[in-house]
């Protein structure tokens, strides 16, 4: 079983509801642990950035899903890597609310002080991950 890391970003869509990121967090859990999908997501009020590991039909079949879901929009994917091993295996989906998302961490990893995952490289999106993982409790 081929292990895979997917990045991508996205803007919440119009009629979102704020209250509604709990709920995606929720079911992401529930689900990704019966297909043994980890990974962290980032959210600051307005885009999401959100990286998905796991074997490479489950990782697929979820991003499939997720390219589906009307709650979310202008998905553009910055990374997909073959990987020998997972980095957020603690987390069936770990969280990163905005007040983690500050100003000198995307003044390291992007242009500008303000998180906007569309102008990150997808290396940099990765490599913030791993540094707000960092932080996180394992669950
Ligand atoms: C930003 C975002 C991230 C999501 N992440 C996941 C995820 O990691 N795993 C997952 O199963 N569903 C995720 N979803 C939800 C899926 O799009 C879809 O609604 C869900 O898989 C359907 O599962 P359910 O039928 O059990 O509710 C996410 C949705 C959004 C908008």
């Amino acid at each position: 079983m081929f292990l895979v890391r997917l990045v991508y970003a996205s803007s919440k869509a119009k009629e979102f509801d704020l209250d509604d990121v709990s709920q995606i967090i929720d079911s992401a859990r529930e689900n990704n642990k019966k297909c043994s999908v980890t990974g962290l997501l980032c959210f600051n009020r307005k885009y999401f950035l959100q990286c998905l590991e796991g074997s490479r039909s489950q990782v697929n079949r979820i991003y499939h899903r997720i390219l589906n879901d009307e709650r979310h929009d202008r998905i553009v994917l910055l990374d997909y890597t073959e990987i020998i091993e997972r980095e957020f295996n603690d987390w069936w989906m770990g969280y990163m609310p905005e007040s983690s998302l500050t100003a000198p961490l995307n003044m390291k990893y992007s242009g500008t002080p303000e998180f906007n995952p569309y102008e990150m490289l997808g290396e940099s999106a990765h490599q913030m991950m791993l540094e707000l993982r960092d932080t996180l409790p394992v669950l």
